[in-house]
């Protein structure tokens, strides 16, 4: 099934996700339903707070960028109550965007590197490092859990540029290929 995706501005964007047990309700069915959600958006990546659960649950599936990088062919990863244990290397810029931030995209500095320990849908603990794409994916969905948003990450001249635009999205002034729930 096919969620709403939360827009800028609603507060769940900005609250620290709660970690999950194995038990969590209907784990695989949301899931599958995040999955769904992502790929109806064309989006790399899906953290929860952005289907409107507080929780620390993201999705990537980097492959669309394999033209670039040929061993994200298939990279595709369920982390579940993850915690970054490093960042590393240089910092690079890359032009992001957000499935909650539609039609902004500007460049965030980022780490090359990044070792993260986290749980598989299955409940398998892994300990793992990534670099370029996959890690700055991961660091965008995992910043997602912890309330953070990469607008927050933009030289503050650039953030003055689109304050109106974010205003506008938050007002539900914006179009989405995709279904949106604005906030109140
Ligand atoms: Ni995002």
């Amino acid at each position: 099934m096919i969620l709403p995706i939360v827009a800028f501005g609603d507060p769940v964007l900005r609250k620290k996700g709660e970690d999950i047990s194995k038990e969590y309700s209907e784990l695989k069915t949301l899931i599958n339903n995040m999955w769904e959600t992502m790929y109806g958006a064309e989006g790399v990546g899906l953290a929860a707070p952005q289907i409107g659960k507080s929780i620390k649950l993201f999705l990537v599936d980097a492959s669309p960028f394999a033209d670039e990088e040929p061993e994200l062919e298939g990279f595709k990863k369920v982390f579940i109550n993850p915690e970054i244990l490093e960042e590393s290397g240089e910092e690079w810029q890359f032009k992001e965007g957000c499935l909650s931030i539609p039609g902004i995209r500007e460049n965030v500095k980022r780490n090359e590197n990044v070792k993260i320990r986290y749980f598989d849908e299955e409940f398998s603990e892994h300990i793992e490092e990534f670099s370029g794409l996959a890690a700055r994916i991961i660091q965008h969905e995992y910043d997602h859990i912890n309330g953070i948003l990469f607008t927050d990450k933009i030289n503050p001249l650039k953030k003055q540029m689109i304050k109106r635009k974010l205003t506008d999205i938050s007002k539900g002034i914006v179009k989405a290929s995709y279904r949106m729930r604005f906030p109140k």
